[in-house]
């Protein structure tokens, strides 16, 4: 199968073979027509109301064709005012594709995800004369993506333009967000399927929207998805769906829980990032489920060398260890793998679409600001070396050299667990923390991702605290030299990063997880430190 053509192929004999009486059920069921049709009933009683608002996905590629012209218009509007510069404030769902269409097209947008002070001040520092923000937020609600029109608001009326000029929304009908655009007049509302949820909305006006305004071609990608829909909906065992819905199926039987995803060439930027949330907020509930690892490409550890615990998933031809190979244009693959999220869902036994654990971190981090003395810092770190303060949650080793309390905390993960690094920093000035999760991958031989906070907190955070519960997390959290206050509400940006990596730390506990934080009080310095201990650690 040639990187164009839209297929899944399981290369591994062993797992094809294991594979094949999974495919046959799902065909005989029906599970792939009845999917396409938005049959609720594929995954039992207790799913069926959910599902039945949440199966509009399928069919997508028709229905958000009228948004074509929509965007078109207001990005050639937008253009003749000398406003060409894209900001997405989104979390999950409501940015993630986007990223992957834009960065694939070679068409730039600023994606705000985050609350680290010091990326959401550079972003603010781009010229505002030519900028537009797409607020994105289906629920309308979300903490992170009011708290950035907040300050982009302010900051417009600041420069002397008019904010409601400058602010697009994207929402579902009725949310909180729809009635604010209205009553502050912004500039557009576009009113999303709201039958569709958030990891399913790449096809969506939230995928569409952004990207169509920054410059990438959207109607391609809806022809895309058409020219597999119709294959997708296919009761045979040979549907690309059914195959890899079937693979991942067998190989957790087996074991495997674990997918690691590399692009082996696909010309897709960033796929991985976009899959894991979809796989991870998916399946990741009720003890189980399956855990996406992205790694940065076939010869990263934790794909070339994965163990039995893992299956290798090639996005692109297959390529060095892959075990399965995942390959055609990105709206082609957006609909496989959202196809056979929802089979393997059935086939886990759970509902797909639900994310029952994401609440809880939120709840945490809402009580911690509401206590101002825990997030000045009242906290006191059982160690500190260099530029690393040490916390641990009971039964973490925080004594010590910083390498000591790393060899300890490696060398508790539980047979066949993982461990997850989780940063809550700049994910552009502190890029350079992601190289961590191969070097802890490459010298424990553990299978181990990594996440920006509180992005993750919107996608594989479901999974780590209601998948398989076999993590240990390894929480970074740095120093903020200069902290943006949220306008019109009790806390800064700072504060509500802080806030979200301990109240998450605090769920993750609560859920009998290790969590060792390591706060970096000089983020280059403490970087430098760790990446040594974590060397030091693994000898
Ligand atoms: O898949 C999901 O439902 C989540 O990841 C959401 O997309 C994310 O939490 C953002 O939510 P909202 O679009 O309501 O702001």
């Amino acid at each position: 199968m040639s990187g164009d053509e839209t297929g899944v192929v399981i290369v591994d004999a062993e797992l094809a073979e294991k594979a094949a009486p999974l495919a046959q059920r799902l065909a005989a069921d029906g599970a792939a027509a009845k999917l396409a049709a938005k049959d609720s009933t594929l995954w039992g009683p207790d799913a069926e109301s959910e599902a039945s608002i949440r199966l509009s996905w399928t069919t997508l590629h028709k229905s958000s064709r009228p948004l074509i012209g929509e965007i078109e218009a207001l990005r050639a509007e937008l253009h003749s005012e000398g406003v060409d510069r894209v900001v997405l404030a989104g979390m999950g769902g409501s940015s993630l594709a986007p990223e992957v269409i834009t960065a694939t097209a070679g068409v730039p947008l600023t994606v705000l995800d985050t609350t680290d002070p010091g990326q959401v001040a550079d972003a603010l520092a781009g010229d505002l004369e030519r900028t537009v923000i797409v607020v994105s937020s289906k629920s309308g609600g979300t903490v992170e993506t009011d708290s950035h029109r907040r300050i982009f608001a302010k900051a417009f009326a600041d420069a002397g333009i008019d904010a409601a000029r400058r602010i697009v929304v994207v929402t579902d009908p009725g949310s909180p967000f729809s009635e604010l655009a209205e009553k502050e007049g912004y500039r557009k509302t576009f009113l999303a399927d709201p039958h569709v949820g958030g990891r399913y909305s790449a096809l969506t006006a939230f995928g569409l929207v952004p990207a169509g305004l920054a410059g990438a071609d959207v109607a391609r990608l809806l022809d895309q998805a058409a020219s597999v829909a119709e294959t997708l909906a296919e009761d045979t065992a040979e549907n690309p769906a059914v195959q890899l819905a079937a693979a991942w199926g067998a190989a957790h039987e087996a074991g495997a829980e674990k997918v690691v995803l590399a692009d082996t060439g696909s010309g897709i930027k960033g796929f991985p990032d976009w899959a894991e949330q979809l796989i991870a907020e998916s399946t990741g509930k009720l003890g189980t489920g399956l855990l996406p690892v992205a790694v940065e490409g076939p010869d990263a550890p934790g794909f070339a060398d994965h163990g039995k615990d893992a299956t290798a998933v090639a996005i692109g031809a297959p390529e060095g260890a892959a075990q399965i190979s995942v390959t055609g244009p990105l709206g082609a693959q957006f609909l496989v793998w959202e196809f056979a999220t929802a089979l393997a869902g059935r086939l886990l036994e759970i509902n797909p679409f639900d994310q029952p654990d994401v609440e809880a971190a939120k709840k945490a981090a809402r009580a911690l600001l509401d206590d101002p003395e825990k997030l000045k810092g009242g906290e006191t770190p059982a160690t500190v070396d260099g530029a690393v303060e040490v916390f641990g949650s009971e039964g973490v080793v925080t004594e010590g050299k910083l390498a000591d309390i790393l060899r300890a905390f490696f060398g508790s993960v539980a047979d066949g667990g993982y461990i997850a690094v989780q940063a809550y920093l700049d994910r552009l000035d502190d890029a350079s923390t992601s190289l961590l999760r191969g070097e802890i991958a490459k010298r424990t031989g553990v299978q181990t991702t990594f996440g920006w906070g509180p992005r993750f907190l919107h996608s594989t955070g479901q999974y780590h605290k209601g998948g398989h519960q076999n993590g240990s997390f390894l929480q970074i959290t740095g120093a903020v030299e200069d902290d943006l206050p949220v306008p019109d509400r009790p806390y800064t940006l700072g504060q509500l990063q802080h806030a979200q990596a301990l109240g998450d730390g605090q769920v993750l506990a609560e859920h009998g997880r290790p969590v060792l934080r390591l706060h970096l009080t000089d983020r280059a310095a403490g970087l430098a430190e760790l990446v040594r201990a974590v060397q030091e650690a693994a000898q």
